[in-house]
């Protein structure tokens, strides 16, 4: 029989927060041991304020992760920061290709695909992010662009680790504009990668794999998110910076794991 996937709900702080902002949070969020149980909580905080709520966090049983990382241990590479610096800090993921560092930065597929390795090698789990443009949607191009990130970023990636890593299915016309994909349209985009991964990589990678949405996640749409069979969490922006809005998303996404038997 398939285990069922832990669902795993991360908060991506983007570029907000002090350390004392980040440690307010930090200790005004806690988990209880019922949803602990159903749910992974994961905080991907500024670099800056890793080391303020790291401790805070390992107490209350909530693992962090960094945004990003340079593909290269050490080197002249300014303003850049590496896996084992991350490792360092006690980072179990590390967010890799959200579509503003695509965008904004202009990463490509092949960078993304050598920072995965990066992580892989220094023992950081990927949140790996996929996700079309609104242009992409209106020309029915989702699946296309979805797979060919999925594809070109993982390539060369084993099995067995494909299993163990978190990819977000993040629709760019969804991010920070509070207009979310219908749980439908999410879960059969989402569905479809999942088909392909077991595909490429087996049906055992393609059934451990977990696969977040993301764009535009709040307490009021999590629960109908959380009933799609292959939807397993959420990476949360604007409503993971304040603890009441993130509790509750936590919160619902615990309670309809139990329904479901993680
Ligand atoms: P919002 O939840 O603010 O739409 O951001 C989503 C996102 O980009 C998470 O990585």
């Amino acid at each position: 029989m398939v285990q069922r996937r832990k669902p795993i709900i991360a908060a991506n702080w983007k570029m907000y927060k002090t350390p004392d902002e980040g440690k307010i949070f930090a200790e005004g969020f806690s988990l209880d041991a019922a949803i602990a149980q159903e749910v992974e909580v994961v905080i991907c905080p500024p670099f800056t304020v890793i080391p303020a709520i790291g401790e805070v966090l390992k107490e209350k049983g909530i693992k962090w992760g960094a945004q990003n990382l340079y593909p290269a241990v050490e080197g002249a590479f300014t303003g850049e920061i590496s896996p084992l610096m991350l490792k360092d800090l006690g980072c179990t993921y590390v967010i890799i290709g959200h579509s503003e560092r695509r965008q904004i930065m202009g990463e490509t597929d092949d960078f993304i695909r050598k920072k995965v390795i990066a992580a892989f090698t220094y023992d950081l789990l990927p949140i790996f992010c996929v996700g079309e443009t609104l242009e992409q949607r209106k020309a029915n191009q989702t699946e296309e662009v979805c797979s060919n990130q999925i594809l070109q970023g993982l390539d060369g990636i084993k099995s067995e680790d494909i299993a163990r890593m978190v990819i977000a299915y993040e629709p760019v016309w969804a991010i920070g504009t509070g207009v979310n994909a219908s749980p439908e349209d999410a879960e059969k985009t989402i569905a479809f990668l999942r088909q392909l991964i077991s595909e490429k990589w087996g049906k055992e990678a393609g059934e451990a794999v977990r696969i977040q949405y993301g764009g535009s996640v709040k307490p009021g749409n999590i629960k109908e998110l959380m009933n799609c069979a292959n939807i397993d969490g959420a990476l949360v922006g604007g409503a993971s910076l304040k603890v009441d809005s993130f509790y509750e998303i936590v919160r619902c996404a615990g309670e309809e794991a139990k329904k479901h038997g993680v």
